[in-house]
């Protein structure tokens, strides 16, 4: 089971974090769950990261932590 430390945290960017801290901290846990589903929409419509779109790997790993219930 996909945890956020271990398995979410590392799939953002340095880049990712600092062009989305408007919005929120991709780096943060509690910041990354309460975004999630709107997070989730825009990796898998392929509009963010907005200069090299996620494959089905990174988006279906993505899914499978919110699925299973957001492990730190
Ligand atoms: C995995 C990495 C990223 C994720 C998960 C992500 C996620 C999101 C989400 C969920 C929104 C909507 C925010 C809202 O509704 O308040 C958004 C907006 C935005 N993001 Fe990202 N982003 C990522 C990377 C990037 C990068 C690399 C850039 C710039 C090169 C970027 C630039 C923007 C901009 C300018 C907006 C506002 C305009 C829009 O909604 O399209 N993001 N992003």
């Amino acid at each position: 089971m996909p945890s956020f430390v271990t398995d979410i945290r590392s799939l953002f960017r340095e880049k990712d974090v600092e062009e989305m801290r408007f919005a929120f901290d991709l780096t943060n846990y509690d910041e990354v769950k309460s975004n999630a589903a709107n997070i989730f929409d825009r990796l898998s419509d392929g509009s963010m990261p907005c200069d090299e779109p996620w494959g089905s790997d990174k988006t279906t790993l993505f899914r499978q932590w919110m699925d299973e219930g957001y492990l730190p």
